[in-house]
């Protein structure tokens, strides 16, 4: 299916963002893996977090799911079943990774697989230290890529520097770690997402962090309710949107704000963006408020180092604000972004490029000279939900229609966005 969208005149409304993805896939893994019953309220309907569910339902949970609340009956954290098939997780990077913690060195056999995408991205990265603890684990070239099979093992100590600042391998470890007979002692490269340490915390696991070194003893967990909050990650195109369209007022509600995934608050704000917090809450320990974004006038900025984990999935957008902002953007560091749900450096320099844009790609990044401008086009989302969301927000200022090939790719982490860019759009 394709899509054509022109240029809007005005962007004014209120924005129900959907629930964070991160935080719905953790909320009902941890659990089904903990003792008794949990609802989980405000859960996010996208095919990544279905693609969870389904997963842990083919493991022997039972989980209810009545709207956006979902139900977990949990299993305790030793207590899974054999599969009977294939646990096939879509689209989903956090599924295959964090399930794979859940799932290795247990008394059972069971295979992870995914789409063309997920067969692409590594998983060495996971495999190598969970193999260390003494799980036995197999995967195409090399240990590589998926599917991955896992047959039994005994889970014992582990002291391991991540390579990468990957929350989803350092959330793999953990999990793992909750059933070790050993001490599990982790040190992250660089600040991750810490929505898992967060949660497993409240949930009664032992672990310990300082600084950068989380430190993860036996541990059974205790089921918790819990209300998700929206998805930053989602909110940040509509901050983008707000802040470069010329005559914008956009209320975004109830953000998370988590300050391991706010990275692109940090960065608008050195941009000049005109962004206003209200009505800030707490839920199940995750910050969160209402985001009011109006025009204003971006000035270039350089990104690196340690705030790229904290915006790795925002870059794409960040990169529409650079081309609407003055000078020039700089962002470095983020080589990670070539192995999320597509090399998300070349194919943004690529159709950034045939829009118009002044973009030079990097082996780690790109540079982007402001030119206020992004012609039309015939644009692919390669299959990546935030491309394709990408494209959506530079239709709403760009010169000519932009037509964007595979739009649905949204669904996996924002069901309504196409509705959403309708409503506002005026
Ligand atoms: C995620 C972690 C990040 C992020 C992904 C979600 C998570 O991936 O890009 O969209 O929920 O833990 P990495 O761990 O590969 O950096």
């Amino acid at each position: 299916m394709n899509l054509s969208l022109n240029k809007v005149l005005s962007l004014r409304g209120d924005i129900k963002i959907p629930s964070d993805k991160s935080l719905s896939h953790r909320a009902v893994m941890f659990n089904s893996i903990a003792n008794g019953d949990a609802k989980i309220s405000n859960f996010l309907m996208g095919e990544d977090c279905l693609s969870t569910i389904d997963v842990l339902q083919k493991l022997g949970v039972k989980i209810k799911v009545e709207g956006s609340t979902v139900y977990t009956y949990g299993k305790g954290i030793n207590d899974l079943s054999k599969p009977k098939d294939i646990l096939y997780v879509g689209n989903s990077g956090t599924t295959i990774r964090l399930m794979s913690g859940i799932l290795a060195g247990r008394d059972f056999d069971s295979t992870l697989d995914g789409d063309s995408s997920i067969r692409k991205r590594p998983m060495k990265r996971i495999i190598k230290p969970l193999s260390m603890m003494g799980a036995n684990i197999s995967a195409l070239n090399n240990n590589e890529n998926a599917p991955i099979n896992f047959s039994g093992g005994k889970l014992s100590d582990l002291n391991y520097e991540l390579p990468v600042a990957s929350a989803q391998l350092k959330s793999a470890l953990i999990l793992a770690g909750l059933r070790s007979n050993g001490k599990v002692i982790i040190k992250e490269k660089d600040v991750s997402r810490d929505h898992t340490e967060r949660l497993l915390m409240g949930m009664g696991a032992n672990i310990n962090k300082t600084g950068l070194q989380i430190e993860i003893s036996p541990s059974e967990l205790q089921s918790n309710d819990l209300v998700i909050p929206g998805d930053i990650s989602s909110a940040a195109f509509w901050m983008v949107a707000g802040s470069i369209h010329s005559d914008a007022e956009l209320n975004i509600l109830n953000v998370g704000i988590n300050e391991t995934r706010a990275g692109i608050i940090s960065v608008l704000d050195r941009m000049g963006a005109n962004l206003e917090f209200n009505n800030k809450v707490q839920y199940s320990g995750e910050p969160a408020c209402d985001i009011a974004v109006k025009s204003s006038k971006l000035k270039g900025t350089t990104i690196s180092g340690k705030e790229i984990p904290l915006l790795i999935d925002e870059i794409p957008i960040i990169a529409l604000a650079a081309v609407f902002a003055e000078g020039e953007t700089r962002i470095t560091d983020a080589k990670e972004l070539r192995y999320k749900e597509s090399d998300r450096i070349s194919l943004t320099v690529d159709w950034m490029r045939k829009a118009g844009a002044d973009i030079e790609e990097l082996d780690d990044g790109m540079i982007i000279n402001g030119t206020y401008n992004i012609n039309g086009g015939y644009f692919s989302s390669h299959g990546d939900h935030r491309l394709a969301m990408t494209l959506g927000i530079a239709s709403l200022v760009s010169e000519k229609t932009i037509k964007i090939e595979n739009p649905d790719a949204a669904n996996v982490s924002y069901p309504n966005f196409w509705e959403t860019l309708n409503t506002i759009g005026n």
